[in-house]
């Protein structure tokens, strides 16, 4: 019975405070309209606070140019109907009313890139009693801004939150921003922000505009962020790895011919920046604006690796020509041996490469007679290479001999006419098998 007494008690100690607020809400409701500006002079603009909390840069998606932040958007104003005395109602200073009861700016983000254009959480209103109203709505938003790849891993960019009233000008609703407590250099409160991994935000200052337009003028805040790419992860997994592909690719040039590797490692060069051109592409928009200066970096490397291979392919063909399989024709003896070793200032042991001359008078005469000539004065200036030449040319004809068959070794085959020689043959066979 005691207990049920105090419980009664507590119940009506409760609904005394309860009485009051429900007492002070009926009072506000009184000649209220959701709908009228809640300004007492209407030739007067109401002023409208605004200050972007931010939280989060959740993702920058660089192909389809959108950002994608966690933020709250805390817009103050004072609501002329709003107001009461606290000792009338039981010290009550603040009160929380849901959104939907009160006149609401209809302030947006204009460059939004969501599929319900305005994503904030309809929080309640927190009114005080001197008419002062809070709406903080937070959201997660996601605002179209334009992404400039150019400097790709080493880029900067550069985006921007515009706010402003759909249908209020500026002679019903001025917008303000809220920056009391902020520096110049960063107009976002950043007291929750949590560090991005990929981007640094080097600042985000604001600005107010106000246009003219048909008598009448529109306010705008404009809210910049000021991005920077962190280069550590790029430049490991991008820059580093593209640099030593470069640098075999040079390197595969020095490799010998008979090593056959050659063209593998060149081919394998090929294929891993192909795959850093399409990671590249991954991330890029597909436009043809601006190319990122390392997707251009890897297409020319790419070009560069076809060509090596290319020319290590018409290096291979060549270093393994012989006498056996090939004549070396004139020209080429006259570009390879006597006019592009001049020109790479190449020499050898004993001898120097000079400029074959051409000198003479018209330039008919001149193909037989210079040929002869530059012959003879190589002939001239190879003196102390004569005996090596020489040695040269015997070798090669023995080498040449030893690689005929044996039976035309033997002069009396070879010299004889064809029937007797077919007898010999004949003979020779048989008593080799003998
Ligand atoms: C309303 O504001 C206008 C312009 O500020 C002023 O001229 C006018 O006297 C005001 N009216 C009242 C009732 O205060
Ligand atoms: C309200 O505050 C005043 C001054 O602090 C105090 O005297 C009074 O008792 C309070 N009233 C209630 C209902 O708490």
């Amino acid at each position: 019975m005691i207990i049920r007494l105090l419980l009664f008690l507590l119940y009506l100690g409760a609904s005394e405070g309860s009485e009051e607020e429900f007492r002070l809400l009926n009072d506000l409701r009184q000649g209220y309209d959701v709908v009228e500006r809640p300004i007492a002079n209407h030739s007067q603009p109401l002023t409208v606070r605004l200050r972007l909390i931010l939280q989060q840069l959740v993702d920058v998606d660089e192909k389809n140019q959108v950002l994608t932040l966690v933020m709250w958007s805390q817009y103050t104003w004072n609501d002329y109907k709003m107001r009461w005395a606290p000792e009338e109602y039981g010290n009550i200073t603040t009160l929380q009313i849901p959104t939907g009861s009160l006149w609401k700016p209809d302030i947006i983000l204009f460059n939004s890139a969501n599929e319900h254009f305005d994503s904030s959480f309809p929080v309640n209103f927190v009114v005080s009693h001197t008419g002062e109203v809070l709406h903080a709505p937070p959201g997660i938003i996601q605002l179209s801004c334009s992404l400039s790849m150019t400097w790709f891993p080493y880029d900067e960019q550069l985006c921007y939150l515009k706010y402003g009233s759909w249908t209020y000008t500026g002679s019903k609703l001025d917008l303000q921003i809220e920056d009391s407590g902020l520096t110049e250099r960063h107009k976002m409160d950043l007291k929750y922000y949590v560090p991005n991994g990929e981007f640094d935000l080097l600042a985000t200052p604001a600005q107010r505009i106000s246009t003219d337009f048909h008598g009448d003028n529109y306010v705008e805040l404009y809210f910049h962020m000021h991005l920077k790419r962190r280069t550590l992860y790029y430049g490991l997994n991008w820059i580093v790895p593209s640099v030593l592909i470069s640098f075999t690719n040079i390197l595969g040039f020095t490799m010998p011919p008979e090593c056959g590797e050659k063209i593998t490692l060149q081919i394998t060069n090929l294929l891993s920046v192909t795959v850093f051109l399409g990671m590249v592409s991954e991330v890029t928009p597909p436009t043809s604006e601006s190319i990122p200066v390392i997707a251009a970096f890897f297409s020319i490397s790419m070009l560069i690796l076809g060509l090596s291979i290319v020319a290590t392919l018409v290096v291979i063909n060549v270093h393994f020509r012989s006498p056996h399989t090939h004549r070396m024709t004139k020209w080429t003896k006259s570009i390879f041996i006597e006019w592009l070793p001049w020109m790479l200032l190449m020499s050898r042991p004993e001898y120097i490469f000079k400029k074959p001359k051409r000198n003479c008078a018209d330039e008919e005469s001149c193909s037989s007679e210079k040929s002869t000539k530059s012959a003879i004065r190589n002939k001239e200036e190879r003196i102390p290479m004569a005996q090596e030449e020489e040695d040269d040319v015997i070798n090669q004809n023995v080498k040449e001999i030893r690689m005929r068959p044996r039976l035309l070794i033997n002069s009396d085959v070879r010299n004889a006419p064809f029937e007797e020689s077919l007898q010999q043959i004949v003979e020779l066979l048989q008593s080799l098998k003998a």
